[in-house]
């Protein structure tokens, strides 16, 4: 997984953030369908003593249905929920919403991760497709606490 090792050279703070990973069809046609479209929602700031709230909305526009694995990821040490890894089955017309309840102590940088895997036993008969080319999408931000 050495896209995480890029994860956070980028920076960028933001209470709303949308992404979306396109499939690569034909322009011309205009016909091209979000493979995932990933909002997240996180604090900008908070303190020790309060719970924090990160979630994520993943959909997708593909005809077929996909497995999904989300996940945070930090600069810093973060126990609990935090580490919490969901894996679901993606269809299109059923947008999935994942929480992660937890407590910082010091300035953090987050990043959600939504991931295509091919777990078997997740997707219903295992009808599920892995899509050519780029299997995550993530964003960045930055919770400051003090
Ligand atoms: C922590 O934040 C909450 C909500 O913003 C606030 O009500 C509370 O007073 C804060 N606590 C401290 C110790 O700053
Ligand atoms: C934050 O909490 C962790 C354990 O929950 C502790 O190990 C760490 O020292 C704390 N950091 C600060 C800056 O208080
Ligand atoms: C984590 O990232 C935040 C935001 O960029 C930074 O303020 C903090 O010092 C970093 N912590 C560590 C342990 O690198």
């Amino acid at each position: 997984m050495h896209f995480l090792q890029l994860l956070f050279r980028a920076s960028s703070a933001a209470l709303l953030l949308v992404l979306c990973l396109q499939l690569g069809t034909n322009k011309a046609q205009e016909n091209t369908r979000k493979v995932i479209k990933m909002e997240v929602q996180m604090p900008r700031r908070a303190n020790a003593s309060e719970e924090i709230t990160v979630k994520m909305n993943v959909k997708t526009e593909l005809l077929e249905c996909m497995v999904i694995t989300s996940y945070l990821r930090s600069n810093i040490t973060i126990q609990g929920p935090f580490n919490y890894r969901f894996t679901t089955c993606l269809c299109k017309n059923a947008p999935r919403n994942f929480y992660w309840d937890f407590h910082i102590n010091e300035t953090a940088k987050i990043a959600a991760v939504a991931q295509i895997t091919a777990q078997l036993d997740i997707c219903p008969n295992n009808e599920a497709v892995v899509p050519l080319g780029q299997k995550y999408i993530y964003t960045i931000g930055t919770i400051t606490v003090g």
